[in-house]
């Protein structure tokens, strides 16, 4: 695509003209968006770019590990902080879904302040701030119901001059026609939207390490399914949530008492609305067999068919 080569070049060449020999910092979470402004920061200035990943251990199964072999291989700086412990140890005991998004987020911007000092003063802060993000947040009050954009003030917590936002003016497919055009590989490129406090709002109230790895197991099948029925471009989103909910089932000659996994996918092209997805009974079908069969502790499979509104699209 001819447009969209000339458009990274260009973009490229700004980002180059604006940051002179100056350092940028960027916070990399792997999602389309921040990976695509790394690789387009990287080519325009190199190792003046250094992007912090911050693995709240709140990833999707194997997810941390294909981001650092991305951006990992010693081309640019790339630092992967392991904090699964931290967030753990900050949200022992916590229950109510918006505390839990405040945690993280505040433990988030703490760590990431952490590494910043670690690199000194920086010039410039990076961002992934996508066009959507920019019409949704500037509206006063287009109503945003969870406290989760990117966008709003400054952020104050590391030493920096101005912020780059090289996105600004691309909606979510130009960036992944960029994303291509710059080479990031397709799991990347393709990924669908994952909230910033991850699986942390996906294992209802409160969270333990072994929850997470069974919600990881889980989701891992959902989506190796979806993705072997080839539906997994035009379900914009899909994952599983851990209930909180035990209930009675039989396995061989025993009754079990175990945990539902619920299952969600949704087409939409704003997430500000969405209608749930009509997955053919057999895939679901499968998806089912597989979970109870392959993950202990589940012994139930449900799939969320409400629409947004009234629910929203994830269960916390
Ligand atoms: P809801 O659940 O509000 O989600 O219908 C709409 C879209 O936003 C994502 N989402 C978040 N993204 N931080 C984020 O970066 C958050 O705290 C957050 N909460 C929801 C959600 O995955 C969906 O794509």
């Amino acid at each position: 695509d001819w447009t969209m080569k000339n458009y990274a070049q260009t973009a490229i060449e700004q980002i180059r003209a604006k940051v002179g020999d100056g350092k940028v910092l960027l916070a990399l979470s792997g999602g389309v968006d921040s990976s695509v402004v790394a690789s387009l920061i990287s080519k325009a200035v190199g190792r003046q770019l250094t992007c912090i990943f911050v693995d709240h251990g709140l990833m999707r199964k194997n997810e941390g590990d294909e981001i650092e072999a991305v951006f990992g291989d010693g081309s640019i700086n790339f630092i992967r902080i392991n904090a699964e412990d931290r967030f753990l140890a900050r949200l022992a005991g916590v229950t109510d879904p918006e505390r839990k998004r405040k945690i993280i987020g505040e433990e988030f911007i703490r760590i990431f302040e952490e590494e910043g000092k670690k690199i000194g003063s920086v010039d410039y802060l990076a961002q992934g701030t996508i066009y959507p993000d920019v019409i949704e947040s500037g509206v006063g009050d287009s109503a945003v119901i969870k406290s989760h954009h990117n966008v709003g003030g400054l952020p104050d917590y590391v030493d920096f001059k101005e912020i780059i936002e090289p996105l600004r003016q691309l909606f979510k497919d130009e960036v992944r026609a960029l994303g291509s055009e710059l080479g990031l590989p397709e799991n990347i490129v393709w990924r669908q939207p994952f909230p910033g406090p991850g699986l942390g709002i996906r294992v209802l109230g409160e969270l333990t390490k072994e929850k997470l790895d069974l919600l990881r197991d889980a989701d891992a099948i959902f989506r190796e399914e979806l993705h072997l029925a080839g539906l997994d471009r035009e379900i914009n989103q899909y994952f599983a949530v851990l209930t909180n909910m035990r209930s009675v089932g039989v396995m061989g000659d025993g009754r079990t008492y175990d945990y539902t996994i619920a299952l969600r996918g949704v087409v939409t092209s704003d997430f500000m609305t969405a209608e749930w997805a009509r997955i053919p009974y057999d895939v679901l079908d499968k998806v089912s067999r597989r979970i109870v069969n392959e993950v202990k502790h589940v012994n139930r499979i449900v799939y969320d068919i409400t629409s947004k509104p009234p629910a929203t699209i994830e269960w916390e």
